[in-house]
C-alpha cells in the first residue's frame, strides 16, 4: 500500500519507520524543511530506541521516503495519515492549527478516493469536523473516507508498541476503509475496534487519563505509607497482583509528565466543561500531580533545612527513561524550584545536556556529584542502578540521596554510608 504521512515528529516518524518495515511504501512529509534534510541526510532528530536502524534499513530498501513537498505529496497517495501536533493552547484546550492546515490541503488536493486517517491525538469532535469541513469545501461523500485511528506509543518503546500493539483503535463513518485498514496493519496481531469517529478519540483520551489517574493514585498511596512508615513497594505488590487492578503505573515518583498524559489530561477536562460536564477525579488527579514535586522538597528539608546555597545534583532530566524528551519533565519543574531556593543545581542524563540559566550541566555522572550536599534521582535510567556508589560518596560533600522514583538500592546505598530518602520508601 502507498502511504503519506504528515508530520515527522515522534508519532510521524515512528510510524513511517515501521508501516515502511509491514511493507507497505511510505513517504513521511513534514513543512519543516530542515528536518527533512535532516533524515535525507540520515540524521534522525529524536531519540528512541531502534528508530535510528528502523529508518537506515528502510530507506535503504527504497519503501521509506522523505519530502518537504507536502501538497504535491498529499496529492498522489491514496492514503493520508495525519500525525502532526496539537499542543496545548493556554487554557488546556488543543490548539488544531497544523490539523486545519493538512485539511484545507486535502481539501484542495483530492481528485480521486482518499482515505484520511488522523493519527494525532484530537479532541472528540474533531475528526466529525474534519468530514463536516471536507464536504462544506467541496469533496464528495463517496471521494474520501475519514479514519480517526488514535496512537498508544509510549515514548522510549515505541517500535516495540508498534509490532506489538494491545489494541488498534478504529473510528469511522463507513465500512468502506475497513479492508484497507486491515491491510495496512495486518503485521499487528491485536484485538481491533471499531467505533465511531468520536468514539476512538475518546478511547485514546480515556486510556491516558485512565494511566495519569493510577500513577496519582499511587502518589497518594505512597504518602499515606510514608505518614505511616509503610513501604510503598509492598502496596504496590499487593495491588499489582490483583488482576482487576494490575501492577502497570502504579509506581509512585515525582509525578507524571511528557507531551501527552498531562496535555491530554487538560484537553479532556477542556472538552467536558464545554458540554457542562463536571471532572472532579479528572481534577483530582491533576491536583495530586501538580503538589508531587513539593512533596519531595519538603522531604528534602527534612535532612537540608536550608536549601539556599546548598549544592545539589540532579540526575535525570527527561519526563522519563530512555528518551531526549523534555517536554513537561517534573525533573526540569524540580531543577526550576531549586535555582529559586537559592540551590546551585549540577545535572546529569545519559542522553540531554540540559540548557537551563543558572544550572551546570554535566556529561559525567561522578563529575556532576563533585561537592553536593544531595543527590536527587529524578528519572529512573537503569544506567544509575549500576552506579559506583563509593566513588559518588567520597566525591560528594554531604550525605543525602533523594530518590524521586524508588528505583534505587535503599539498603545498598545506606551501607555506603548515605541517607537515603523518598516518599514511602523507609
Ligand atoms: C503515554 C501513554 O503511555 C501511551 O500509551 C500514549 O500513546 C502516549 O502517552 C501518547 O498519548 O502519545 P508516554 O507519554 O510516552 O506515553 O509516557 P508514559 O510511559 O505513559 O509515562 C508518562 C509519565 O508517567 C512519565 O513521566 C512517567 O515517569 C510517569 N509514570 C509512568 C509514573 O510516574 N509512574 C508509572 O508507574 C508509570
Amino acid at each position: 500500500m502507498r502511504i503519506c504521512i504528515v508530520g515527522a515528529g515522534y508519532v510521524g516518524l515512528t510510524t513511517a519507520a515501521a508501516l515502511a518495515d509491514f511493507g507497505h511504501e511510505v513517504l513521511c512529509v513534514d513543512m519543516e524543511e530542515s528536518k527533512i534534510e535532516s533524515l535525507r541526510q540520515g540524521i534522525v532528530p529524536i531519540y528512541e530506541p531502534g528508530l535510528d536502524e528502523l529508518i537506515h534499513k528502510n530507506v535503504s530498501d527504497k519503501k521509506l521516503f522523505f519530502s518537504s513537498q507536502v501538497a504535491e505529496s498529499i496529492q498522489d497517495y491514496p492514503i493520508v495519515l495525519i500525525a502532526v501536533g496539537t499542543p496545548s493552547n493556554d487554557d488546556g484546550s488543543s490548539n488544531l492549527t497544523f490539523i486545519k492546515q493538512v485539511v484545507d490541503v486535502i481539501a484542495s488536493t483530492t481528485n480521486v478516493y482518499k482515505i484520511i486517517i488522523t493519527k494525532s491525538t484530537v479532541p472528540p469532535g474533531t475528526n466529525e469536523w474534519i468530514h463536516k469541513t471536507l464536504i462544506e469545501k467541496g469533496l464528495k461523500e463517496d471521494s474520501f473516507d475519514i479514519v480517526s485511528n488514535p496512537e498508544f506509543l509510549r515514548e522510549g518503546f515505541a517500535i516495540w508498541d508498534l509490532y506489538h500493539p494491545n489494541k488498534l483503535v478504529f473510528g469511522t463513518k463507513t465500512s468502506r476503509p475497513i479492508k484497507a485498514l486491515r491491510k495496512l496493519y495486518e503485521r499487528g496481531k491485536a484485538p481491533y475496534i471499531f467505533t465511531s469517529l468520536t468514539g476512538a478519540e475518546l478511547i485514546k483520551y480515556a486510556s491516558n487519563a485512565f494511566l495519569a489517574t493510577k500513577i496519582s493514585f499511587a502518589n497518594e498511596m505512597a504518602r499515606i505509607c510514608d505518614a505511616y512508615e509503610v513501604d510503598y513497594a509492598d502496596i504496590a505488590k499487593g495491588l499489582g497482583t490483583d488482576p482487576r487492578i494490575g501492577r502497570y503505573f502504579l509506581n509512585s515518583g515525582l509525578g507524571f509528565g511528557g507531551s501527552c498524559l498531562p496535555k491530554d489530561l487538560s484537553s479532556l477536562k477542556h472538552s467536558a466543561v464545554n458540554k457542562n460536564v463536571e471532572t472532579k477525579l479528572l481534577d483530582a488527579v491533576r491536583d495530586v500531580n501538580e503538589t508531587q514535586i513539593d512533596q519531595y522538597l519538603n522531604k528534602l528539608t527534612t535532612k537540608l533545612p536550608n536549601l539556599t546555597e546548598k549544592q545539589i545534583t540532579v540526575w535525570g532530566v527527561t519526563f522519563k527513561p530512555d528518551t531526549d524528551d523534555l517536554r513537561s519533565s517534573p525533573a526540569i519543574t524540580l531543577i526550576k524550584k531549586l535555582v529559586e531556593k537559592g540551590c546551585r543545581v549540577h545535572t546529569y542524563d545519559p542522553i540531554v545536556k540540559l540548557d537551563l540559566p543558572d544550572v551546570y550541566a554535566h556529561i559525567n555522572r561522578y563529575e556532576s556529584v563533585t561537592d553536593s550536599d544531595a543527590l536527587i534521582i529524578s528519572t529512573e535510567w537503569k544506567q544509575f542502578l549500576e552506579s559506583d556508589w563509593l566513588e559518588i560518596k567520597s566525591r560528594m560533600k554531604g550525605s543525602i540521596i533523594l530518590d524521586a522514583r524508588n528505583c534505587i538500592d535503599g539498603k545498598l546505598v545506606r551501607k555506603y554510608g548515605f541517607v537515603y530518602l523518598g516518599i514511602g520508601n523507609i
